[in-house]
C-alpha cells in the first residue's frame, strides 16, 4: 500500500463546516472596508527576497529566520510573502499610483508564510486581511485605520479586545532614543543572548522583541521611547489619542511595544484579545505608520499607515462563540421510486436556476435514508417526488421544523418556498 501524504506542517486545509466562518469574516471585511473607501488589491504570493530584506528588515525574526526563500530556475532569490505591506508598497510604486491620486486606500486578503514555531493560533501558512492608506501624514489617517479595525472586530461580535498604542518617533528623534537604548543594553550585555549582541550593533530596537525571557526582562526595564519624542512626533501622538477618544475607541499606551518589523515610524498599535482559545497568540490585528518605506523602496516620498488582522485567530475566536455560520438548503428533493429519479434530478436543476438552494441525493436510495439526509442538511423543506406527484403536477412541501405540509404545484415551487421562508428555521444553522 502506498504511504498517505499529509499537508505540510503548520499549513491547514480549510473545509466546509469551517470555511463558512472564513467566508463570513471576509464578507464582513469587504463590506466594511468598502464603506471606508478601501479598494481591494491582489499581489503575487512570491516576491523578490530583497523586497522583504529592505522593508521588513534583515535583523527581524521574520526575514532572518522565518522566510520561505528559494532560488528559481533563473537563479533569482524569491520568497513566499511573509506579510502584505511590502508587496503593496512595491505595487504602489510599480504602478505609479501617486501620479493617479493623492490619497490611496487599499485592502487585501490572502495567505502569508512564516516558518515559525507552531502552536494554537500560530501557523506557517496563515491568512491576513489588511489595509494600507498612502498619502496622508495626518493623525486622522492613523485613527481611521484603527477605527476600521475596531469596527471590524465589533461587527464580528468579538469582545475583550484591548488596543495597545505607542509611538516610535521618526528619523529626527529616534537616534537619541537608539543611543540611550544601546547604552542601557551595553550595561546589561551579560544578560542578553548572542542574537541580541548582534542586534545591539545592527538594530537595537529588535532586542526589544527577542523571544528569550531573559532578554525580555532586560528590555522591560529599558528607556521609555515616549520620553524621546520630538515636538512634531509628540504632537502627532497626542492628536492620535485625542481623535481615538473622540471616536470612543478605548486604548492603552504601551511604551514597550515596538512591533517586529523595521519599517514603522511614529504610531504603532496592536489589538490584543484576552480569550484563552488563543493562548499567547493573542494579537488579532496590528499595524502602524511607515512614512519612509515607500521612498526607501525607490518610490516617491509618500507617508503611509496600515494594519493586518490574522484571520486564523479571528476564526478561532468565532468558533468559540455561539454564532451559526453558513447557509443551509431551502429544499431537499427526495425520490419516492426509482422511476421518478430523472424527473427529480431535472426539477432540482430547474429550481437552482430559479435561485433556490436545493439538495438532492444523486445516488437515490431508500426514502428513509433520503429523509435522514434531508434532516441532517438543515433544509427548510422536503418535497417527495413520486409517480403520483409527477402525474398530478401537485406535491407537498414538508416543513422540516414541524408544522402542516404545504400543498404546491410543481411549477410553483420556488415562489411558494420563498413565500414561506420569512422566518428562519429555529433548529438549523443559518446565514448570519
Ligand atoms: P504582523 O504583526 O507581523 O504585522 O502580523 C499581523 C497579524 O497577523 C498578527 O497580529 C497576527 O494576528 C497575524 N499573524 C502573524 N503571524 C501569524 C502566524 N504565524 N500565524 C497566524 N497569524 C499570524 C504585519 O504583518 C504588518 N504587515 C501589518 C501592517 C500592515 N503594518 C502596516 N500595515
Amino acid at each position: 500500500m502506498s504511504q498517505t501524504l499529509s499537508a505540510v506542517k503548520g499549513m491547514n486545509d480549510l473545509l466546509p463546516g469551517e470555511i463558512e466562518i472564513w467566508q463570513h469574516v471576509e464578507g464582513l471585511a469587504r463590506e466594511l472596508f468598502g464603506r471606508f473607501g478601501y479598494g481591494e488589491i491582489r499581489t503575487p504570493m512570491l516576491e523578490d527576497t530583497a523586497l522583504f530584506v529592505r522593508s521588513v528588515g534583515e535583523e527581524t525574526d521574520i526575514v532572518g529566520k522565518e522566510m520561505y526563500t528559494f532560488t528559481d530556475k533563473n537563479d533569482r532569490s524569491l520568497s513566499l510573502r511573509p506579510e502584505g505591506t511590502a508587496p503593496a508598497a512595491r505595487a504602489y510604486i510599480e504602478h505609479s499610483i501617486v501620479n493617479k491620486e493623492p490619497l490611496t486606500r487599499w485592502f487585501y486578503t490572502g495567505p502569508m508564510f512564516r516558518y515559525e514555531r507552531m502552536k494554537t493560533g500560530r501557523y506557517r501558512q496563515f491568512y491576513q486581511i489588511g489595509a494600507e492608506a498612502y498619502g496622508s501624514k495626518e493623525a486622522a489617517q492613523d485613527v481611521e485605520v484603527m477605527d476600521m479595525v475596531a469596527q471590524f472586530l465589533q461587527k464580528l461580535g468579538l469582545q475583550d479586545i484591548t488596543l495597545n498604542l505607542n509611538s516610535l518617533g521618526d528619523e529626527t528623534c529616534r537616534p537619541a532614543y537608539h543611543a540611550k537604548l544601546v547604552e542601557y543594553l551595553q550595561a546589561h550585555r551579560e544578560e542578553l543572548c548572542s542574537d541580541c549582541h548582534r542586534r545591539m550593533e545592527k538594530n537595537p530596537l529588535r532586542v526589544l522583541d527577542c523571544k528569550n525571557p531573559t532578554c525580555q526582562a532586560v528590555a522591560a526595564k529599558g528607556p521609555n521611547v515616549l520620553e524621546f519624542l520630538c515636538e512634531p512626533c509628540r504632537a502627532h501622538f497626542d492628536d492620535v489619542q485625542r481623535k481615538l477618544t473622540a471616536l470612543d475607541i478605548k486604548f492603552v499606551v504601551n511604551p514597550r511595544m515596538v512591533r517586529g518589523l523595521d519599517y514603522y515610524t511614529r504610531t504603532v498599535f496592536e489589538f490584543i484579545a484576552s480569550h484563552p482559545a488563543l493562548g499567547t497568540a493573542s494579537t488579532v490585528g496590528a499595524g502602524g505608520r511607515y512614512d519612509k518605506l515607500v521612498k526607501s523602496l525607490g518610490g516617491p516620498d509618500v507617508p503611509a499607515v496600515g494594519f493586518a488582522c490574522g484571520l486564523d485567530r479571528l476564526v478561532l475566536l468565532l468558533k468559540e462563540s455561539q454564532q451559526k455560520f453558513g447557509a443551509t438548503p431551502d429544499l431537499f428533493i427526495a425520490v419516492a421510486d426509482a422511476g421518478s429519479h430523472d424527473a427529480a434530478f431535472t426539477l432540482a436543476s430547474r429550481l437552482r436556476r430559479e435561485g433556490l438552494r436545493v439538495d438532492f441525493d444523486t445516488r437515490g436510495g431508500s426514502l428513509k435514508s433520503q429523509m435522514k439526509r434531508s434532516d441532517k442538511s438543515g433544509a427548510r423543506f422536503t418535497l417527495v417526488l413520486g409517480e403520483l406527484e409527477r402525474t398530478s403536477g401537485q406535491a407537498k412541501l414538508k416543513p422540516m421544523a414541524g408544522g402542516e405540509p404545504i400543498p404546491v404545484a410543481l411549477d410553483d415551487i420556488a415562489r411558494t418556498v420563498r413565500a414561506h421562508s420569512a422566518a428562519p428555521r429555529a433548529d438549523a444553522p443559518s446565514a448570519s
